[in-house]
């Protein structure tokens, strides 16, 4: 049911020192900062050849990531996202298997302008997994 590994994305402290990380140590190409009010993160977007990293810094007081850095202020793995052709069909099946989609279930617009699910990490080996209409 899955396809490609879209990004994973990692929570940090210090997007400026994380963006050097991944430019100048790594030798990535990196975007400049994306602010994405919606969802409540700045964005620095890592090109690789086969996937991307998302460098998430949080923007206002109700960032999803602000907790996250708070029990991890070193940053962390916060999610991998995985293509999926049909979100509806991939949500319905996974709820038949008893996982646990959050929110309120339905697809939501996300950080690429197209719908996103999350699932439980308890349901999927302690890693919360976005699920990313292709
Ligand atoms: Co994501």
């Amino acid at each position: 049911m899955i396809g490609k590994l879209n990004h994973v994305a990692i929570a940090v402290p210090d997007l400026a020192a994380a963006t050097a990380l991944y430019r100048d140590t790594l030798g990535a190409k990196v975007s400049a900062p994306v602010p994405q009010p919606a969802h409540g993160v700045t964005v620095v977007f890592v090109e690789l050849p086969n996937t991307k990293v998302e460098l998430l810094h949080p923007m206002g007081e109700k960032s999803p990531i602000a907790a996250f850095l708070e029990k991890n202020p070193a940053g962390g793995i916060h999610h991998i996202c995985y293509e999926v052709a049909d979100i509806l069909a991939a949500r319905d099946k996974l709820k038949a298997t008893g996982a646990r989609v959050l929110g309120d279930g339905e697809p939501k617009i996300g950080a690429h302008d197209k719908p996103v699910l999350f699932l439980h990490p308890k349901d999927f080996v302690g890693t919360l997994v976005e699920l990313e209409q292709a």
